[in-house]
């Protein structure tokens, strides 16, 4: 395998482990990251787990100048796109950050490539593209709508992916659309780590286990799922890492462009995931019922039938190791990197 990925986002959670993925495959890396959410400590970790080295350029997607010397400097095959902000929560605070990273900064990254021939990417697009389903499991071709900015952001990448692939054959597009992405490689050497008081299900468990949090709020039981709280669609972050190198491999068929559902078809609800810790880890989780938290849709899981027949791909790993491997990352690295 001689072929050079270029990863944005190569720093951060899912960016990180699919590093790994691909080094292990036998592709060479280049990564680009503005480290504005992610430590290069990662970066480090990747090359110490596997033994190979790979460029880094810190730079931002929103300065064409980098990128241009990016491509010139480096003999780019494919690229596979993380860069990007992602709470939901800031996005509604400062939508223009939102749209200048996310939009404009692939608007850049897609002008660079293109200038340089490279015509090949994979895109970390997210099931929020479905906005509040009501009609499950999700699949690919249901209607799409954005219910937040952040949200809005990846559809509206998404329209631009799908009108560049109309004005030009040459391109062959990926768009994954993810469902929740948990645990951490299973070396504990790497994982999630974000900025401040998590705003997401896992990382704040594994963050009461450890006793830097006390307890954890759970969002409301009185939805209409079997035990009140909400049903989500968790999927191991390596299985989801996987998945980019399936979406590469079919990227080699020339599809133009195509799009994925990656999740697991398993929906678990918020208790469910509190037992599955405590049974894969041995520990309690303290835990409240409070009110909901705005803007949650009652239950969200993938039908992940296209992904299996057409990328021969599905998630092999349940909620034990997702579990397991979570909490071992966060014990492994009680502060993050
Ligand atoms: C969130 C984003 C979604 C993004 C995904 C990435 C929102 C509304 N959506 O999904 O766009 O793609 O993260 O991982 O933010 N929960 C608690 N207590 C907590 C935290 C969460 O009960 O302290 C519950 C939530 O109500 C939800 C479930 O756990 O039912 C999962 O929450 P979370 O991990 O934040 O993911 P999503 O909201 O599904």
């Amino acid at each position: 395998m001689d072929k050079t990925i270029l990863v944005t986002g190569g720093a951060g959670y899912i960016g990180s482990h699919t590093c790994v993925e691909l080094l292990e495959a036998g592709y060479k890396v280049v990564v680009v990251d503005n480290l504005c959410n992610s430590k290069s400590d990662s970066l480090s970790r990747v090359e110490e787990m596997t033994g190979h080295n790979f460029q880094f350029h810190l730079a931002d997607l929103r300065d064409m100048a980098a990128m241009q010397l990016l491509f010139k400097r480096e003999k780019i095959d494919a690229v596979i796109h993380f860069a990007g902000l992602k709470a939901v929560g800031e996005s509604t605070e400062i939508p223009l950050a939102y749209y200048q990273n996310n939009v404009g900064g692939t608007a850049n990254l897609l002008e660079a490539m293109n200038e340089y021939g490279v015509k090949d990417i994979v895109f970390s697009s997210s099931c929020t593209v479905y906005g509040a389903p009501e009609t499950l499991p999700l699949r690919e071709d249901f209607p799409l709508q954005a219910v937040n900015p952040y949200g809005q952001t990846k559809l509206t990448i998404e329209y631009m992916l799908k009108d560049l692939a109309a004005s030009d054959a040459d391109w062959n597009i990926s768009i994954l659309r993810y469902f929740n992405p948990v645990g951490a490689h299973p070396s504990g050497e790497i994982g999630e780590d974000p900025l401040g008081i998590p705003s997401n299900l896992m990382p704040y468990i594994t963050q009461v286990a450890i006793g830097e949090l006390e307890e954890l709020s759970v969002f409301g039981d009185d939805y209409d799922t079997p035990d009140g709280t909400c049903i989500r669609d968790y999927i191991h972050v390596v299985d989801l890492a996987r998945g980019h190198l399936h979406a590469l491999s079919k990227l080699e068929e020339n599809p133009g462009l195509i799009i994925h559902n990656l999740g697991t078809g398993q929906g678990y609800s918020v208790l469910d995931v509190i037992k599955g810790f405590e049974t894969a880890t041995g520990k309690s989780i303290p835990h409240r019922i409070v009110g909901r938290r705005a803007g949650d849709a009652p239950a969200v899981y993938d039908d992940p039938t296209l992904a299996e027949k057409e990328l021969g791909w599905k998630a092999e790993l349940g909620i034990e190791a997702m579990c397991r491997d979570a909490w071992n990352w966060q014990q492994r690295n009680p502060k993050g990197y």
